[in-house]
């Protein structure tokens, strides 16, 4: 069966890819290139024994969107991923933001409603919930006003899609609204590859420990948590990918209670920044070389996952530990690093 992943080079798209691949699905790949490499498919490759179909195409194109269903009359399910991800970056240029985000969404499922039957998967993020009243947070927590444009494009995009639903049965979708995604594939062969300056916590910690950054600023260390550092749910990329291809069953075989679904992934557990970098020292060994500094603005103090329903309705449950995600995350950048020295 023929699935189309967009943004297939990126961070979790390549991880998916991996992952369709092994239960054997075909996938056409399609990513713009702006924040992914084309030596992932490489990597895919190594990993699965075959490189997926891949297209470099900007999806804001939207007559490239239709000459993609065109040339793939096969497609049997979607699972999106390209999109911009960087919060500060949406607080400056909210229109690009908007364009790649719900622009190439729309685009899209203008394509789904031609077909007979449509199958879509939606990279939503846990910051629908801005600082939720209550953890863990389930599903039907309120959704809460969008602190940046980044943030609107996900649950303006939920919006879209729960529309089109409404007055398309032949779609079906699934959002799965993603907690704090880390680590990389075990084999090192993938992983994540900021551009620049990481703005994310791990990346931050493995490029510090490996020299190219100085030192980890730890943003606040005042909250109201047990350490007064701020708690997230971090989930190993492996165990998100697996959980894509679980959604993506449920709904070729059927199985959705109603044609578009929400999902929360994450572990479950909540872990505290020096928490994190803790399990850092402990499984690679080094001394990290941190200092607290002010809050970051827009940071909310927690959020972790009631993963009760993606558990029991999906059938799926995050298996990593925190150590194991910050080891495989740590194996990846040392990678890089010989990959980075080799080329110098
Ligand atoms: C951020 C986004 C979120 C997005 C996610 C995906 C915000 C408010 N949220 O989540 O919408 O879906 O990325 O990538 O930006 N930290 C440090 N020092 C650092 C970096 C981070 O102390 O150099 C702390 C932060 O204060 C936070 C935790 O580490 O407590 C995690 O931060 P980060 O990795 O940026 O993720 P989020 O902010 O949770």
């Amino acid at each position: 069966m023929k699935i189309l992943v967009t943004g297939g080079l990126g961070y979790i798209g390549s991880h998916t890819v991996v992952e369709l691949q092994n239960e054997g699905f075909e996938v056409v790949a399609v990513d713009n290139l702006s924040n992914a490499s084309i030596e992932v498919l490489d990597g895919i490759e190594a990993i699965t024994g075959k490189k997926p179909l891949f297209g470099q195409l900007d999806l804001r194109d939207k007559a490239k969107v239709q000459e993609l269903f065109k040339k793939h009359t096969d497609i049997a399910g979607v699972i999106h991923f390209a999109a911009s991800k960087a919060v500060g970056e949406s607080m400056e240029k909210p229109l690009l933001y908007y364009e790649n985000n719900l622009g190439v969404l729309v685009y899209l499922l203008k394509e789904l409603q031609k077909k007979e039957n449509a199958n879509f998967i939606f990279s939503s993020s846990c910051t629908v919930y801005g600082q939720a009243d209550e953890m863990p947070i389930t599903e039907n927590a309120p959704v809460k006003p969008a602190e940046s444009p980044y943030g609107n494009t996900k649950q303006v995009g939920e919006e879209i899609i729960r529309d089109t639903c409404r007055v398309t049965p032949n779609i079906k979708a699934i959002a799965l609204r993603y907690f704090n995604p880390i680590g990389a594939h075990p084999t090192a062969k993938i992983g994540e590859l900021p551009l620049g300056v990481p703005q994310n916590l791990v990346p931050f910690i493995t490029q510090t420990a490996v020299g190219l950054r100085e030192q980890l600023s730890v943003f606040g260390d005042d909250y109201p948590t047990p350490d007064g550092t701020c708690i997230r749910d971090y989930i190993h990329v492996v165990d998100l990918a697996k959980a894509h291809v679980k959604a993506l069953q449920r709904l070729l075989k059927d199985e959705n209670e109603s044609n578009y679904e929400v999902f929360n992934l994450g572990t479950g557990k909540g872990s505290s920044v020096l928490e994190v970098i803790q399990s850092f020292e402990r499984v690679s060994g080094k001394k990290l070389n941190y200092k607290i500094v002010d809050r970051r603005p827009g940071d909310v103090i927690q959020a972790f996952a009631d993963t009760t329903k993606a558990n029991t309705v999906l059938g799926w449950k995050a298996q990593s530990t925190l150590d194991e995600a910050m080891k495989s995350a740590w194996e990846w950048e040392l990678q890089v690093e010989k990959n980075r020295s080799a080329k110098s």
